[in-house]
């Protein structure tokens, strides 16, 4: 297993160029699954995400070409409509395959993804949903059978706002008879993107964005170009990379818009931001400020980004507190930040993050993909040598992340082999 070594201490400088985003690239690509005719996908993040995604279309029957990042998917010729364990356990993004194949063959069974290191993260709401549109779902033997000889809109009024539900269920509700309401809709920008793919398809969906998305159901989807946008988590751990090492870091072809209350975070914690359309510079001050943060959903703070503001807080001037209210499980790295000297204290949803004057490179481990982010932000500010092992966290979402940290001034290296 690779480990990620870094000598922190030094400034971040310069520019970098953010990819496109993982957690709308995924949806937009299990959505091909909705018909024939060639899905052209642009500005797709090279992954393991991506490339696991990619492994279970291909077993699906879908063909799959990827040259630099552009995608090229047709699934003219799917001939499973099984997604196995072995595949949806590494991923849970996996599930995004059901809405498509039940609404395009009327049957579909996905492995139940299992055990996750961020909490319990049910798809309760995925099933309640595409019942309400008419599907016998069962779950048998670790496995979710649905089945609809054709779905019918319906009225579907989540109980809370689910990222990945609202995809599912907006893309089955593409090819279901009639008319599809739903309410409590997750707005994440990742849902408009997958949105207006679906309608260069020739879906009918309007207001995707808002908690409120209908859908009207047509006959079939054609192939369709697209450019899939910057990831907006990916700006954000570069931006608080340039504010935690006092440095000053640029990160270009992301977009701004969707980082509002990311920048005004950093603003208060005492980062100059310049924001321009299609970029943000970062340069941190002399001493960061203790804030407090609460992750929301869209367009709230993201949780994906919790663990790196974390990284951040440690080292303020104050006592920050940061609540996380999207998953139950999601501090993992604490323990991992103590060791790095960081002064934490865990009570419910909250940590309470007192600032030091400086962290300490240690070993640390990895335990999923934002939290190995943060890990990452402190040990570039921290004095001394950071070891992460389990560097395959970092590799599901983060595009060469050594070559970018390199290229702005971070000493950063891979090393292969078992920690
Ligand atoms: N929830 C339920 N039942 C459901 C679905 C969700 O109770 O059927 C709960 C979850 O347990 C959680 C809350 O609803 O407490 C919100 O979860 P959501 O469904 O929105 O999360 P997700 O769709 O599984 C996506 C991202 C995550 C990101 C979350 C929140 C993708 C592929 N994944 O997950 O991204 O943290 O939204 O913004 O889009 C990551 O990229 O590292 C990552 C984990």
């Amino acid at each position: 297993m690779d480990r990620i070594v870094i000598t922190g201490g030094r400034p971040l400088k310069g520019c970098v160029r953010i990819g496109g985003a993982k957690n709308a690239a995924l949806p937009i690509m299990a959505s091909c699954l909705l018909g024939g005719g060639d899905c052209v996908i642009g500005n797709v993040p090279r992954v393991r995400d991506v490339a696991t995604m990619n492994a279970l279309l291909s077993l699906l029957g879908v063909s799959v070409r990827m040259e630099g990042t552009q995608l090229i998917l047709n699934a003219s010729a799917v001939t499973q409509t099984a997604a196995p364990y072995e595949l949806v356990k590494t991923m849970r993004a996996s599930v995004l395959v059901l809405g498509p194949l039940l609404a395009r063959f009327g049957e579909a069974e996905v492995s139940l993804p299992g055990g996750c290191a961020i909490g319990t993260r049910p798809v309760n709401l995925h099933l309640k949903g595409l019942a309400a549109l008419g599907a016998d779902i069962r779950l048998e033997y670790g496995y979710i059978r649905a089945r609809a000889p054709r779905l019918r809109g319906g009225c579907i009024d989540f109980d809370l706002p689910t990222v990945t539900g609202t995809e599912n269920l907006m893309m089955a509700a593409c090819l279901a008879k009639g008319t599809t309401v739903i309410r409590n809709a997750a707005r994440e920008p990742e849902i408009v993107d997958l949105a207006r793919f679906l309608t260069k398809r020739g879906a009918r969906i309007y207001g995707a964005g808002t908690d409120t998305i209908t859908i009207e159901g047509v006959e079939r989807l054609h192939g369709a170009e697209h450019r899939v946008i910057p990831d907006r988590i990916e700006a954000g751990t570069y931006l608080m990379a340039g504010a935690i090492t006092g440095g000053e870091v640029h990160v270009r072809e992301c977009e701004a818009l969707h980082l509002g209350t990311v920048l005004s975070k950093l603003r208060e914690v005492g980062v100059e931001i310049r924001e321009e359309p299609q970029a943000v510079t970062a340069v941190g001050p002399r001493r960061l400020q203790a804030v407090e943060v609460k992750t929301l959903a869209y367009p709230g703070f993201p949780t994906d980004l919790q663990a790196q503001i974390m990284a951040v807080m440690c080292l303020a001037n104050g006592t920050s507190v940061v609540t996380e209210t999207i998953f139950d499980a999601r501090f993992l790295h604490v323990p991992e930040l103590q060791r790095m000297g960081a002064c934490i204290e865990v009570e419910s949803a909250s940590a309470v993050i007192r600032g030091v004057a400086s962290l300490t490179g240690a070993p640390v481990m990895a335990s999923d993909l934002r939290a190995s982010a943060g890990l990452v932000l402190a040990g570039l500010a921290a004095q001394g040598q950071t070891e992460i092992s389990r560097v395959y966290h970092l590799d599901r979402g983060y595009e060469q992340l050594e070559e970018k940290l390199s290229s702005l001034g971070g000493d950063v290296r891979r090393v292969a082999g078992a920690a």
